[in-house]
């Protein structure tokens, strides 16, 4: 069985090194908070309820060391919240931790005490979002015919959240419920989270998993080899604008072309409530290197330029329904979402 992506060792944080997949499953041990912002940045755990999770915990751990060596609490960790906020851009959640973070701070009548009720929320945090998946993968299962040929871009699994998964989390609530399941996975470059991460995982789990580069997805859909394609999320509009790994947006243009149903699933925590629409979205801008080069190996000319985005946002035209714990949203979204926020609180 795939290990929790994030937990608590004792007094450490503790998550599976992504970096290392798939040839070795490696857990690494934080004891400091600066080092578990690192694990962000440096993508050691990635995708965006794992952010949120990491961040929670993370904070966690500086809630208490921030506790025990003195000082006054409040600056020091707000301070902290800023560093884990400047680790990556785009994805909502790991604002949406922070924010639930700091809350908690905020309300705490003593440093010790906050220290205390920062570790019990992020338990908390750790636990809601693999509830929540199972939630929205039994509300998502329901969309899937029987047999289904799904396909998924990036990592949107157990390893991209504390548990489970979103998009991959319907898969695997698909077959709890009996139906036979075969997946095409992207890889998803640059970074080759859909044939190192989705690819790994749904192995482990004992899925039927086929891997094809991204500049097949037209020619495997033209052929009717796909039923259904289900995603995750990064951050998602108020009208249902949703950003996702780079090359989500294509996905999405060639099913809708093949009248494949396109479906995107995330929690409530990755709605972002200040914006309207996509255009607000932050899209994170990665090294070059990611692009020139495959495995430290420069497969690039020299002299050339490269552009590297990590996301895009797919309009919300070309979405069939938002799969969330509260149900699946459909058109129009600036209502349904409303609805299905309100309806969580
Ligand atoms: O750059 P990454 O690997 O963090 O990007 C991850 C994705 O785009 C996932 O699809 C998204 O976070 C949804 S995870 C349930």
């Amino acid at each position: 069985m795939i290990p929790q992506t994030v937990q608590w060792a004792g007094d450490a944080v503790k998550m599976i090194d992504q970096t290392k997949l798939p040839h070795k499953l490696v857990m690494v041990e934080y004891h400091d908070w600066h080092d578990v912002a690192a694990s962000i940045t440096d993508m050691v755990v990635r995708g965006a309820p794992a952010i949120g999770g990491t961040a929670a915990c993370g904070l966690a751990l500086a809630g208490r060391q921030i506790a025990e060596a003195g000082g006054e609490f409040m600056p020091q960790f707000l301070h902290a919240c800023e560093v884990f906020a400047a680790t990556r851009p785009t994805a909502v959640n790991l604002f949406w931790a922070i924010e639930r973070m700091k809350g908690v701070a905020l309300k705490a009548p003593s440093a010790s005490e906050a220290s205390r009720l920062l570790r019990v929320e992020s338990e908390l945090v750790l636990e809601e979002d693999i509830a929540i998946n199972r939630k929205l993968g039994f509300y998502g299962q329901e969309l899937l015919p029987d047999p289904c040929r799904v396909q998924t871009h990036c990592n949107a699994g157990a390893l991209a959240c504390v548990g489970y998964g979103t998009a991959l989390g319907v898969f695997r609530a698909a077959r709890e419920a009996g139906k036979q399941i075969k997946v095409y996975a992207d890889e998803t470059r640059p970074r080759l989270q859909g044939m190192q991460l989705t690819g790994w995982e749904l192995i482990e789990d004992g899925f039927e998993v086929t891997i094809i580069t991204d500049n097949m997805a037209a020619s495997l859909q033209s052929r009717g080899e796909v039923d259904a394609v289900v995603v995750g999320a990064d951050r998602i509009a108020m009208n249902g604008d949703t950003a996702n790994k780079v090359g989500t947006f294509g996905l999405a243009v060639i099913s809708n072309y093949h009248h494949v149903p396109f479906y995107i699933a995330a929690p409530l925590s990755t709605f972002d409530q200040k914006l309207a629409d996509g255009s607000g979205i932050p899209i994170e801008e990665r090294t070059h290197r990611e692009v020139s080069h495959i495995q430290d190996v420069q497969i690039a000319p020299n002299g050339a330029k490269f552009w590297n985005p990590g996301f895009d946002v797919t309009p919300a035209a070309l979405i069939a329904g938002i799969i969330t714990e509260q149900g699946v949203l459909r058109p129009p979204y600036t209502q349904s979402i409303m609805q299905a926020i309100k309806g969580a609180k």
